[in-house]
């Protein structure tokens, strides 16, 4: 474990504690191998003088909820000790009531809550604690018989604590434990199971503390626990067009269970496929989590997926933990759904599952550290102490049951339309399509932008301020089939498959009569305007057949209703997309893929309107530019933003219903009308 401490740093900061702290936080943070997505916490004690002028220990503890990695001196909440260690004293309270009473110990009301582990920092008599759930010390104890071989491999420089439920249950086991220790003599403490702590009487210290405490774990692991050769191809194949169509029908059942559309992510690296095909996966994936804190993201094991019916797989794994349920509520428990969270699929990697492309991702690399650690458990050298065992079933369901998630289930959260769901829009670098993406995503979708132009992740990411795992720009010239097939398979790899396919891609022909009409403008419009969307739908109709609520739609013109001289090579095939549209709602309906067309008109601020287009636009209808903007029945222009919250509600519950429909979005037109 690489030691990241920076003395110029610390020693810059060491006239301000908080800042220090934020400092070694981040360090720690910043290891995925020690914390991962918000795990862990830090702490240091201060003494401060209030607003009484009276001086008092303040125990500055993470937030509940903050990352580690990114956490600044506003994640930690400061909480006076008389009352922490008061707390201590008590024998038995809720889960409910201490974070009840740590909230009165707050010093800041507008601070965040402070972390579950709040009153473990406020127990151990030093100023700086760390506490983490490094990788290989938790392998070390999730092992038959952990509790020895941590002792063997740090004598008495840790104290060794049994595994209970984190909360005030941990913190009075410690309390007493501790009473008759002499503290000096320890650097820090193996939760078994669950992770480490690490004290000091300054930053560095404890820090440094935990370095070499987990580096022992990881000597011993390396010297000890040879992991198999792994001899599977080196790079990510390539997923066949069989495997995604599996993905897809995974993800729709794992969505049907769940009782909400959620996304799957196919991890194929080398590393997780060679775990995933070892033959005895299914028994030592299935044991348990590497430590308690990982069960509310990912449930107590994965399903193992059989090739030969996912589905069942899936049906199977929900029964089961239906069954776990029953075996161990009180009865006052609300039982969580029973989808799984990932999934080990032999042969082709590990999925992972989650409403939103943060969660997905979250969850894949938990899966990924605990199949790693299983692994190395399962090859320790000694006999004595080789196998994965991780905490009982017992303690699983109170960790995963724990009140304080209980509570959470009460209180009301609405998420976001289209929360799971998987969108491709085309032409998504500007105009109309850009809108359609930034509008999808910040109502919840998972969006694939194709695009011919090549900037279009950077225009994407630009636009809709929601990191690259939320959407994905992907060029393409959606007249090249190959091309087209690409993005496709990319898409469903990463998100699992395809609900809502909107065909805006387009592009708007120099004006011509038939008389003047040159065959490559012609041809090239119908290339762009008829077969590409042609294709496109031929390519993800597998995939919406498996989708949730599936929905296309198409980006027509008003020029199909109400077509002017001038502009066949435009209105033909938008003519024939409309044609096209009502076709595949009727071949696809019976998939419940709906299929509807929007008429667009007058929508300005797009790249298609160029001032010259205009100006054409308007020679045509024998107009000037502002007379041609002001003709529909509205006087008005169109905004891309509009035509965005139509094709929105056209994908989503407002139009369930409706499939085959044509409507206008054009400001009035009396010759549509
Ligand atoms: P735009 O020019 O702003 O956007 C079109 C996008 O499609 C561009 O990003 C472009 O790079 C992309 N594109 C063009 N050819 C492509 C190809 N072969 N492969 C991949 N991407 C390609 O134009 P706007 O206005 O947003 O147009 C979108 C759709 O709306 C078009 O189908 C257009 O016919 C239709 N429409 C627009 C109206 C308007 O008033 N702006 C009115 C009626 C229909």
């Amino acid at each position: 474990m690489k030691n990241l401490w920076d003395q110029k740093t610390a020693s810059r900061l060491e006239k301000n504690p908080l800042q220090l702290r934020v400092f070694s936080s981040q360090l720690l943070g910043l290891d995925s191998d020690l914390v991962l997505h918000g795990g862990g916490n830090t702490s240091v004690k201060l003494r401060e003088t209030n607003i009484f002028g009276e001086e008092e220990d303040i125990l500055y503890v993470k937030g509940s909820g903050r990352n580690l990695a990114t956490i600044d001196i506003e994640g930690f909440t400061p909480l006076r000790m008389t009352h922490m260690n008061k707390l201590a004293e008590l024998a038995h309270i809720s889960d409910t009531m201490m974070v009840r009473e740590q909230q009165l110990a707050m010093t800041n009301p507008d601070a965040p809550s402070p972390s579950v582990e709040a009153l473990l920092h406020s127990i151990i008599p030093f100023s700086w604690i760390d506490h983490t759930h490094a990788d290989a010390v938790v392998t070390l104890t999730n092992t038959p018989k952990g509790d020895k071989l941590v002792q063997d491999v740090y004598g008495d420089s840790m104290l060794i604590i049994p595994y209970v439920m984190p909360g005030f249950k941990l913190a009075r086991k410690v309390y007493e434990i501790t009473q008759k220790v002499d503290w000096q003599q320890y650097e820090g403490m193996i939760l078994l199971n669950h992770g480490i702590i690490s004290f000091g009487a300054e930053a560095h210290e404890s820090y440094e503390r935990m370095i070499n405490a987990v580096t022992l774990a990881e000597k011993f692991l390396k010297k000890y626990s040879s992991m198999q050769k792994n001899n599977i191809k080196k790079k990510a194949p390539a997923l066949n067009q069989e495997t995604l169509s599996t993905l897809a029908r995974i993800r729709k059942k794992v969505s049907i269970i769940r009782g909400a559309a959620s996304l799957a992510r196919l991890n194929n690296s080398p590393e997780a496929q060679f775990f995933s095909s070892l033959p005895n996966v299914k028994n030592i994936s299935t044991r348990g989590p590497i430590t308690s804190d990982h069960l509310i993201r990912t449930k107590p094991a994965p399903v193992y997926l059989n090739q030969k019916n996912v589905e069942k797989s899936i049906e199977d794994f929900a029964s089961k933990y239906e069954a776990y349920f029953d075996r161990h509520t009180n009865r006052k428990q609300t039982r969580l759904d029973s989808a799984p969270r990932w999934g080990v699929w032999p042969e082709q990697g590990i999925v992972s599952f989650g409403r939103n492309p943060d969660e997905t991702e979250i969850i894949s690399d938990i899966a990924m550290h605990t199949a790693k650690a299983i692994q190395r458990a399962e090859n320790i050298n000694s006999v004595n102490y080789r196998g994965w065992k991780p905490i009982s079933e017992d303690h699983i369901f109170e960790a995963e049951y724990w009140e304080l998630q209980q509570a959470k289930l009460k209180t009301e959260f609405q998420p976001p339309e289209f929360e799971g769901k998987i969108a491709v829009v085309t032409g998504a670098a500007s105009g109309i399509g850009l809108a359609c993406a930034e509008h999808f995503s910040q109502l919840g979708a998972a969006v694939a932008g194709l695009d011919i132009n090549p900037e279009i992740n950077n225009i994407l990411s630009e636009h809709t301020n929601s990191g690259s795992t939320h959407i994905l720009g992907i060029q393409c010239d959606v007249t090249e089939k190959h091309a087209v097939a690409k993005a496709v398979a990319k898409t469903v790899q990463c998100f699992g498959g395809i609900d809502i396919l909107v065909l805006n891609a387009g592009t708007f022909p120099a004006g011509q009569t038939i008389e003047e009409i040159e065959d490559e403008t012609w041809n090239k419009s119908l290339k762009t305007n008829l077969t590409a969307p042609q294709q496109l739908l031929q390519s993800c109709v597998p995939f919406l057949k498996e989708g949730i609520d599936p929905s296309v739609v198409f980006i027509a013109s008003r020029n199909v209703p109400a077509p002017g001289p001038g502009a066949s090579a435009y209105s033909v095939p938008k003519a024939g997309q409309t044609q096209l549209a009502r076709i595949a709602a009727l071949e696809l309906g019976k998939y419940g893929i709906r299929v509807n067309i929007i008429h667009p008109d007058c929508v300005y601020d797009t790249g298609l309107w160029t001032s010259k287009a205009l100006e054409r636009s308007a020679r045509r209808y024998g107009l000037t530019v502002e007379e041609y903007k002001s003709r529909n029945i509205l006087k008005t222009d169109v905004k891309t933003i509009e035509v965005a919250r139509m094709v929105c509600a056209m994908a989503g519950s407002v139009f369930a219903k409706t499939t085959g429909a044509q409507i206008p979005i054009d400001g009035g037109n009396e010759r549509v009308i």
